[in-house]
């Protein structure tokens, strides 16, 4: 058997290609390894929503390439988002690279495959605009080893915030059928998995496009929820003004959909809000979380912050700190803004901020995020709580085992027995900036 090692750098999304093309390999006889120098087949699969994960991903073809002046016979593949955008243009950045694959054309990797054994060059890099669904279908689905499965239930993006390079590397948003998604949420818990994660960059978009059926979040969470058996289901994410009161209520009343909600804000700051694009300001944010807040019990609210989009002030930048304070968000993404091609803020040369400032704005954003995350997990010391358990590991001599609450918070318990996955109830002893302590509550 010939061994393949992917490396995945980006999102869920892009971890979730990962697991299919490892799926689409395995009918050709390909195995999976962890050790990228075992390999006869390297592929990476990129991220482009920063320069510096672009960056990341050419710096790894740069040592491969190198790995294959010594075994000549070695493939490889350059994926994902920036595949899709640079296409041609990688083979003249890396001659030695065999094939370029984008985001739209994932499942023409079994015929890329075939094409590179015969010596070719391939780039398929074409935006189709299609849902994969027929495709799909045909070919298993190796997923990582964990607890939790994702699921794309919506492909690519039709917001256009001026920052985001996300419609240009996954195209118009489209919904996966309902029979498709339900299929891998089937198979996903028939394998064993315990958690399932329902994803697309706005997920209260779905539906929006089907033309023969009015069926939406909320109607695919009630059916994923009438599954039997004991299991979790979570969405992300959330578009702040595409919530929907239906939606808010299935968090309440189905058992299986859990407490926690991601919905990023980006600025606190009205005025930047619009120049990205953003369809709300504050006002409307904080209501949305208020509403959250009060419809669902012990629910976490966490976002993500861009620092030194162009033209943010001093002001306009304390805003976001503000926000995220009197929001009480329990955990923030945080960056500092880096200029994307073909975005629309990437041509507000003028307007752009300083490095110093930028990274400085980030540090005060980051502390910001630690205050907010200690003080939200102190809301649940002495609390009782459900935890899914996904590991167990020896960490300074001690037995731990470490899982996730139904709201989305990571708990450490010592314990000498791997209880992965399996649930527990657990009491909540103490907390750190990142997680909650807590003690086992034996029956
Ligand atoms: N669909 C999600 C976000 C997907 S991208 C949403 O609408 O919120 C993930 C995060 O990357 C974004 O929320 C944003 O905070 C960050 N991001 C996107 N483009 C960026 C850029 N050019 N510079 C810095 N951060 C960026
Ligand atoms: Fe990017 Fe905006 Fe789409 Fe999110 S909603 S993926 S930030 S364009
Ligand atoms: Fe995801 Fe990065 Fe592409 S965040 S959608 S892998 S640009």
């Amino acid at each position: 058997m010939k061994k393949v090692y992917i490396e995945t750098m980006g999102c869920q999304m892009n971890k979730s290609d990962t697991e299919r093309m490892f799926g689409m390999l395995s009918n050709f006889g390909y195995e999976e390894t962890n050790e990228p120098k075992d390999a006869d087949l390297l592929m990476v699969n990129t991220c482009s929503i920063r320069q510096l994960s672009e960056d990341k991903a050419y710096s790894l073809i740069g040592l491969w390439g190198k790995w294959k002046k010594a075994k000549p016979d070695l493939k490889i593949g350059f994926c994902g988002c920036v595949a899709q955008q640079k296409a041609q243009q990688i083979f003249k950045r890396a001659h030695y690279i065999d094939f370029v694959l984008g985001t739209h054309k994932i499942y023409s990797l079994p015929s890329i495959i075939e094409k590179i054994n015969k010596g070719e060059k391939v780039c398929e890099c074409e935006e189709t605009n299609a849902t994969e669904d027929k495709e799909a279908v045909k070919f298993n689905i190796n997923r990582a080893k964990s607890v939790n499965a994702w699921i794309p239930i919506t492909e690519g993006c039709n917001n256009f915030c001026t920052y985001c390079i996300v419609p240009y590397t996954r195209g118009r948003e489209r919904s996966r059928l309902p029979e498709t998604i339900m299929k891998e949420v089937k198979d996903a818990l028939n394998s064993g998995y315990k958690e399932i994660t329902l994803l697309g960059q706005n997920v209260d978009s779905y539906g929006k496009d089907f033309k023969d059926r009015d069926y939406r979040l909320a109607d695919l969470l009630k059916e994923v929820n009438s599954i039997e058996g004991k299991f979790r289901i979570r969405f992300v994410t959330s578009y702040p003004t595409d919530i929907t009161d239906d939606l808010i209520k299935t968090a309440v009343e189905l058992d299986k959909v859990c407490e926690y909600f991601h919905i990023p804000m980006q600025s606190g700051s009205s005025e930047v809000l619009k120049k990205m694009n953003r369809r709300y300001d504050r006002e409307t944010y904080f209501k949305i979380a208020e509403k959250i807040r009060k419809m669902v019990p012990d629910v976490t609210i966490t976002s993500d912050f861009i620092a030194g989009f162009p033209g943010e002030t001093e002001e306009q930048f304390v805003e976001t700190l503000t926000a995220m304070d009197e929001l009480c968000l329990d955990y923030s993404n945080t960056a500092a803004y880096s200029p994307r091609e073909k975005t629309v803020a990437a041509k507000w040369v003028d307007k752009f901020i300083d490095e110093d400032t930028k990274f400085e704005r980030l540090a005060r954003l980051n502390e910001q995020n630690r205050k907010c995350c200690l003080a939200s997990n102190k809301k649940f010391i002495g609390k009782t709580m459900e935890v899914l358990v996904e590991n167990f590991e020896n960490h300074k001599g001690k037995n731990i085992i470490t899982g996730r609450t139904r709201n989305n918070k990571i708990v450490h318990i010592p314990y000498d027995k791997d209880l992965t996955g399996e649930f527990i109830n657990v009491k909540i002893t103490g907390c750190k900036t990142w997680y909650l302590n807590g003690e086992i509550i034996t029956e």
